[in-house]
């Protein structure tokens, strides 16, 4: 016989005035190979229709359904609720706006970062759609794609002790989108220019190093080596800056 689930879930609209915080309970009998998606799903269909969360590929590749689950941000669809005790605690994701329960605004915060370190290709070269695409060595493309992975689910940014304290700090998904462009040979941004987006408190020396970040990413990005390699070149980028190195 299968485990009798409870769980605890959080609740709040923040559109109505007459709602307050507060924690709701559900028990659901557990099926085989049940992810916290079909849980949540048949809550809302069988328990409360009123539920909010966010889901959209069910397969990790969106990165909408991430929620602090047992205190530890993870992407729902991808959570199987045989990993997890019988009692299970469902919280949105800190630091991001909350829309209603488990649903929480990312894609406002990820666009404003994405706007604030430049997030794209940056070169002077015009686009001549007649031009024969330019190669990239293979080996580089996959460095570069390794990157790429990122989902912009925010589990990083949840866990990070930073992000937490200060609204202005970028966080490790930003710090890997640069690193990613440093990569790319067709971004023609200098040290000295990636300095001036990176280099700062809310960029790679706000970062504590403690690598909640890394921990969590459910896509696995090596998030550490990135922001080691990120501080050691950012660094140096302030030593040359202040001693007037060329
Ligand atoms: S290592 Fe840096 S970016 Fe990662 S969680 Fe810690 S402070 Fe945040
Ligand atoms: S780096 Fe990992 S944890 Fe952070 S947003 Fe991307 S996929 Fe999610
Ligand atoms: S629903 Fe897309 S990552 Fe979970």
């Amino acid at each position: 016989m299968g485990r009798k689930l409870k769980f605890n879930i959080f609740r709040y609209n923040p559109q109505d005035p007459d709602s307050v915080p507060h924690t709701d309970t559900f028990q659901l009998d557990e099926t085989e190979s049940m992810t916290l998606f079909i849980a949540l799903t048949k809550i809302r269909e069988e328990q409360d229709p009123s539920l909010q969360f966010d889901f959209c590929c069910r397969a990790g590749i969106c990165g909408a359904c991430a929620m602090m689950i047992n205190g530890r941000p993870d992407l729902a669809c991808k959570t199987l609720t045989n990993e997890l005790p019988a009692e299970i605690t469902l919280i949105p994701l800190p630091i991001f706006k909350l829309i209603g329960d488990l649903s929480v605004d990312s894609g406002t915060w990820f666009r404003e970062m994405n706007e604030k370190v430049e997030s794209w290709v940056h070169t002077s070269k015009t686009f001549d759609s007649k031009a024969e695409e330019e190669r990239m060595d293979n080996a580089l493309a996959d460095e570069i794609y390794e990157l790429e992975r990122c989902v912009e689910c925010g589990c990083c940014v949840a866990a990070c002790g930073t992000a937490n304290m200060r609204k202005d700090f970028v966080g490790a998904v930003a710090m890997n989108r640069i690193a990613r462009f440093m990569m790319d040979p067709r971004d023609q941004r200098t040290e000295s220019e990636y300095f001036e987006v990176i280099g700062t408190d809310e960029g790679i020396f706000g970062c504590m190093g403690l690598l909640g970040c890394e921990d969590v990413c459910p896509k696995h990005l090596p998030l550490q080596d990135q922001l080691g390699i990120l501080r050691r070149k950012m660094g140096w980028s302030a030593i040359k800056h202040l001693f007037r190195i060329k």
